[in-house]
């Protein structure tokens, strides 16, 4: 890698075949920990990094300088990805999964994150991804680069005890079991590609989700959880087809809580059953949990939709068209017709003006002839385009908050063409 960066500063990767005991894995680690405010890794935490790193393929970059204070050369700036793939409603696309990143404080300010951002985007360009994605500590930073939010989480507290689904509302027969870790680690990412295929906007897991949630790595206890307890459903058949991961927490002072983790179903009528089940354990008042696709379909199946609280919501994963084109054929659109976007992007991937013909809820994106009088026109930036893609939210409210330019007429055009199928139901973190 050619370094665009000027001393002290390099421009650098950690190749993932690096052995173990290179001093510069427990750096890059703690290069990407400390800026989030997280403890140095232990042994432990090392090893299943560098472990689950390799599984994912990931790809490690980093900044490294010399100077008073530093050992040596050592990394001062870290990114960190892998390659994931997404449901966009026609196609499963290749979108870059920027995991961490992480400047140290006595870095910061100074281009770095800039240098790392726009050479993983374009080397993902290269390869082929149409897209990449990251989650926000803070939501002033992305922008700059394209991204924006493309679905929402959102805590909720579910009373156990008003829990009951409304007549009418299918929940699944088969069968509920607690089960032991062991029996559900080898078929939690085929209970993803499940969810994947039923649902756009749901992203695969990395490897390390597939840990956590299989109970194989806690990192508080740094080791498998002691804790986390694993309700699976089984269809008629015996298959399984739903998972709950759940940890008992506040047992001691009433109301006792039991913190959920995931309900990872394809069918909803499965994660309903889960949910029954859940809620019928007893000694259990609350479930509380931070649901990575913040989709009200729980509420509306209930007799009491009050007996899910929201305490607070959040945007959740930020999107990046990188090829227009390519992210254009795999988006499900419920409109039809055609519209001429002008499209703003600083890093230039997608910049200019494209015709978009979009027929049978199947889009084709083309370049557009300059003046090309063919359909109305609109501007707009690609990290509009991006908090649109998914359909959590509407393309009217992009318009309604001035976010796209055009006349009354291609103003409508856009707001239908882009109208979508669905709202995402993503279930990773990163
Ligand atoms: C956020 C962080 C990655 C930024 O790295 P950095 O090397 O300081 O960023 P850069 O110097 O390349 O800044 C790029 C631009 O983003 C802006 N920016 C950086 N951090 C910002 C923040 N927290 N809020 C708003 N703007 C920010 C800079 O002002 C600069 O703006 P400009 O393009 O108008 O000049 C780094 O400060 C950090 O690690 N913070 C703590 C951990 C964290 O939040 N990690 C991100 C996890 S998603």
């Amino acid at each position: 890698m050619t370094s665009p960066l000027n001393e002290p500063y390099r421009l650098e990767s950690l190749p993932l075949d690096t052995p173990d005991d290179d001093p510069r894995w427990a750096q890059f680690l703690d290069t990407i920990r400390s800026p989030l405010l997280a403890a140095r890794a232990g042994d432990a935490g090392q090893r299943v990094f560098r472990d689950h790193r390799r599984a994912g393929g990931a790809r490690l970059r980093m900044v490294t300088a010399e100077g008073p204070g530093l050992e040596g050369r050592v990394p001062v700036a870290g990114f960190n990805s892998s390659d994931r793939v997404v449901n966009t409603g026609t196609a499963e696309l290749g979108v870059l999964a920027i995991e961490t990143i992480g400047v140290r404080a006595s870095h910061r300010r100074r281009g770095l994150l800039t240098v790392l951002m726009v050479e993983a985007l374009g080397e993902a360009r290269e390869r082929g991804l149409p897209l990449a994605a990251l989650s926000a500590s803070e939501a002033g930073i992305y922008g700059r680069f394209g991204f924006a939010p493309a679905d929402s989480w959102r805590h909720i507290d579910v009373d156990t005890r008003r829990l009951a689904f409304r007549p009418g509302v299918e929940v699944a027969g088969g069968t509920l079991e607690l089960v032991a870790p062991n029996s559900v680690k080898e078929q939690v990412a085929g209970l993803f590609a499940a969810h994947r295929a039923r649902h756009h906007g749901s992203v695969a897991p990395g490897h390390g989700d597939v840990l956590v949630i299989s109970g194989q790595w806690d990192a508080s206890a740094q080791g498998p959880s002691s804790t986390l307890r694993h309700l699976a459903h089984f269809d008629d058949d015996g298959t399984l087809d739903g998972l709950a991961t759940f940890t008992p927490r506040q047992l001691d002072d009433p109301p006792m809580t039991a913190e959920v983790g995931m309900v990872l179903a394809a069918d909803p009528a499965v994660e309903r059953a889960l949910w029954r089940g859940l809620a019928s354990i007893d000694l259990i008042d609350v479930l509380s949990y931070d649901q990575p696709n913040a989709d009200d379909s729980l509420d509306w199946s209930l007799v009491d939709r009050r007996a899910v609280r929201m305490t607070r919501s959040h945007d959740h994963m930020w999107l990046r068209i990188l090829d227009l084109p390519t992210a254009a054929a795999g988006r499900s659109f419920a409109g039809a017709g055609s519209i001429t976007l002008t499209v703003d992007d600083k890093l230039g991937f997608c910049a200019g003006s494209w015709l978009l013909e979009v027929a049978d809820g199947r889009a084709v994106c083309t370049r557009a002839e300059p003046d090309d009088p063919a359909a109305p026109e609109v501007r707009v930036g690609v990290d509009t385009l991006a908090g649109l893609w998914l359909g959590g939210t509407a393309p009217s409210t992009m318009v309604d908050a001035g976010r796209v330019a055009g006349d009354d007429e291609a103003l409508a055009v856009f707001s239908t063409i882009f109208s979508s199928t669905g709202q995402p139901r993503n279930l990773s973190w990163f």
